[in-house]
């Protein structure tokens, strides 16, 4: 079973997305709305290694475009740094 929720986006866009139940928001929320490129993807290169948002994109086809969603994945990029530097 779907649900559709409505949010709005990081650029103030309205946003719908679809969760499954068992999904989590890392799952469906888009960090880049130009490549359309999730925050589960952004966050799974990350803890392989790549280091900035740039080189996630790149790894993942399209490099920046607007760029207005740098700063967030950057963020969430740190967010993933943190964490693993914590658990060692
Ligand atoms: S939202 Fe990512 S490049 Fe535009």
């Amino acid at each position: 079973m779907k649900t559709i929720l409505n949010r709005i986006d990081n650029d103030s866009q309205l946003a719908q997305n679809e969760f499954d139940y068992g999904e989590t928001a890392f799952d469906t929320m888009y960090v880049c709305i130009c490549n359309r490129y999730r925050e589960c993807e952004i966050r799974d290169l990350a803890a392989e290694g790549a280091r900035s948002p740039e080189e996630a994109y790149s790894v993942l086809g399209n490099g920046p475009r607007c760029g207005r969603c740098l700063p967030f994945a950057r963020q969430v990029m740190d967010e993933v740094s943190a964490a693993e530097a914590v658990s060692r």
